[in-house]
């Protein structure tokens, strides 16, 4: 038997841990796996499940709501997000709950639809601020679309202060030890990189939705990945800063190296940077992890990017990070370009034009052709010390 654990009077984690996932939307890795969180409300006259859990544990879930009500006693099931990694679950839960309303908003009721067959006389929409008594526990509805998808909400119980807030606030972090204050240092930076990979373009929501739960009474944040926050300021300040600044005097620095020319120039800039006093990371792209590297780009005032040049453009693991860095829109946007190539060039001007295409200021860029030379390193370092000017006087 799973175990179950009343996370506060009559509300229960029935989710699943998945130990053994190793990447997430097939470009995000899971060091650490990941859990997917659901929570059954028991009122004196109505049960709730808000969230379900991803496909493939629909057993765990229902054994797990089983020793603590029948299943079939279910009156509504609180979907705040479509994404199959919670919602994967509702046709099953669904099935064994035949009397149970799906409750979502508007667009998650047309998402259950698409996703999920759930025909429209099962749902009942919420709008925001709607409550749901189920007896000794109100739910309220909160609209906080757009972390990630469009439909998203979240929904706060009252008499409690727990807020089930889906992805937002989340992490991937598989562990039986279900609070953020017992899983050691981990809970922040996986948070982190978490918002990075999830919640960074959308950051503007991420302030508003703060702002709107910054009133509410809250003692329990319980996300629908990873550890649950019993002191919920910390990981709201957290957030707070990697979605509204202020950013850190810190570059990263990004690369890809084929005969170690832009490796050479790359080791002459850093020195550069260090020598400015400019906190500095470096990433080898044949080896690096992409998600840290959003994760750094967080509070990062600069992204310095080098690149040979490929067959006429930038090597394709650059075109790889440059294309997710255009997609994830980290907030510093000072930007340097730099890079080896053998003959044509083109790899420098097509990560130029690409980074000001979203906004970033790009500095002169730094190209040659074959092996640094003396003057080279030189250059390499004075663009350092220009990246290192603009982003200290900052
Ligand atoms: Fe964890 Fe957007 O699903």
């Amino acid at each position: 038997m799973t175990k179950v654990t009343e996370i506060a009077p009559d509300i229960f984690w029935v989710g699943a841990i998945d130990w053994h996932r190793r990447v997430f939307d097939r470009f995000f890795s899971l060091p650490h796996g990941t859990t997917y969180n659901a929570y059954l409300v028991r009122g004196k006259e109505k049960i709730a499940l808000v969230d379900t859990v991803a496909r493939g544990f629909e057993d765990t879930l229902l054994e797990k709501i089983g020793q603590i009500v029948a299943p079939e006693d279910i009156d509504y099931i609180v979907m705040n997000h479509a994404e199959p990694d919670h919602a994967g679950a509702i046709p099953r839960v669904m099935a064994a709950a035949p009397k149970a309303r799906l409750v979502a908003s508007r667009r998650g009721v047309e998402m259950a639809g698409d996703f999920f067959d759930v025909p429209p006389e099962r749902c009942q929409a919420v709008t925001d601020g709607q409550t749901l008594d189920l007896g000794g526990k109100t739910l309220q509805f909160l609209d906080t679309p757009w972390l990630h998808w469009p439909e998203t909400m979240s929904t706060y119980c009252l008499q409690d202060g727990a807020l089930f807030s889906c992805d937002f606030m989340g992490a991937h972090l598989a562990s039986h030890k279900l609070f953020a204050e017992d899983v050691g240092g981990l809970a922040i930076p996986e948070a982190k990189r978490y918002y990075a990979a999830i919640m960074m373009p959308f950051a503007s929501r991420a302030r508003r939705a703060l702002d709107k739960i910054q009133g509410l009474n809250l003692r329990l944040l319980a996300p629908s990945h990873g550890p649950i926050h019993k002191n919920p300021s910390l990981i709201m300040e957290a957030q707070r800063k990697w979605a509204s600044g202020p950013l850190e005097p810190k570059v990263v620095v990004v690369f890809a190296t084929m005969y170690g020319a832009t490796d050479t120039l790359k080791k002459a800039l850093v020195d550069g940077l260090l020598a400015a006093g400019a906190e500095t990371v470096e990433y080898d792209l044949s080896v690096a992890d992409i998600s840290h590297i959003m994760a750094d780009l967080v509070d990062a005032r600069a992204l310095v990017v080098g690149s040979p040049t490929f067959i006429g453009g930038a090597h394709p693991l650059v075109s790889s990070a440059v294309e997710t860095v255009c997609t994830l829109r980290p907030p510093g946007k000072v930007a340097a370009v730099f890079g080896s190539s053998g003959w044509s060039g083109g790899a420098v001007s097509r990560v130029k034009a690409r980074l000001e295409s979203v906004g970033y200021q790009v500095l002169e860029p730094l190209e040659i052709r074959g092996s640094p030379h003396t003057e080279d390193l030189e250059a390499a370092r004075a663009l350092a010390r220009q990246v290192a000017e603009r982003i200290l006087a900052e």
